[in-house]
């Protein structure tokens, strides 16, 4: 059994889908989702499915071994960033080589890096009338949006898109591609 912990500080839209997911799958659960905000929706969400949570503050998520630890009691080996804007602090890229992965609102390498993130890249995609978007599913390394990247979906834009309805149409991607591709890649690396 593959546990996964889901890391995230939104409204978990796209942890939820995941959770949907994986619900009834015998080889791959979801055991664990952490916010570094203590009133994220998505942590009532996890605990409507009777999954464990965790809130910590930066100081613990960057200087203590309290989350190693706690990864460890709950028999976690692959982690998913979905949503959750801090940058993974080198301990935990160590301790979850090739184990760790994130999920982009953009085609990578456009729209990436520090400050890149939800409504601001839709943003710069309108600003530079972009003829597509889409979503970038990577693995983490210590730099924001540079690790290796994993699956692309695309998606056309128009003219008359704005930023919302860009966001729309790659959350849409997002919903449908995320949590196959994070199945196919653990039943991979099993191999
Ligand atoms: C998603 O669109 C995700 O790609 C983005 O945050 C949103 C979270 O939505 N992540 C980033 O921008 C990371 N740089 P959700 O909370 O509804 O899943």
């Amino acid at each position: 059994m593959h546990r996964i912990a889901i890391f995230a500080s939104g409204t978990g839209s796209n942890a939820r889908k995941i959770i949907e997911y994986f619900k009834n799958k015998t080889d791959i659960t979801v055991s664990l989702v952490l916010s570094n905000k203590a009133n994220a929706p998505v942590l009532d969400m996890a605990r409507d499915h009777g999954i464990d949570t965790l809130t910590l503050t930066r100081k613990e998520f960057y200087e203590t071994e309290h989350l190693l630890a706690q990864l460890h009691q709950h028999a976690i080996d692959f982690i998913v960033l979905a949503g959750f804007l801090w940058l993974v602090p080198s301990y935990l890229v160590r301790a979850y080589p090739q184990k760790i992965v994130n999920i982009h609102p953009a085609l990578l390498p456009k729209y990436g890096g520090k400050g890149m993130y939800g409504h601001w890249v839709h943003e710069a995609v309108k600003a530079a009338a972009e003829p597509e978007s889409g979503m970038t599913i990577h693995f983490v390394n210590e730099a924001y949006d540079e690790g290796a990247i994993i699956f692309q979906s695309s998606c056309r834009l128009d003219p008359e898109d704005d930023p919302e309805t860009i966001a729309k149409k790659v959350l849409r991607l997002e919903h449908e591609h995320f949590a196959p591709v994070i199945e196919q890649l653990i039943l991979k690396q099993e191999r």
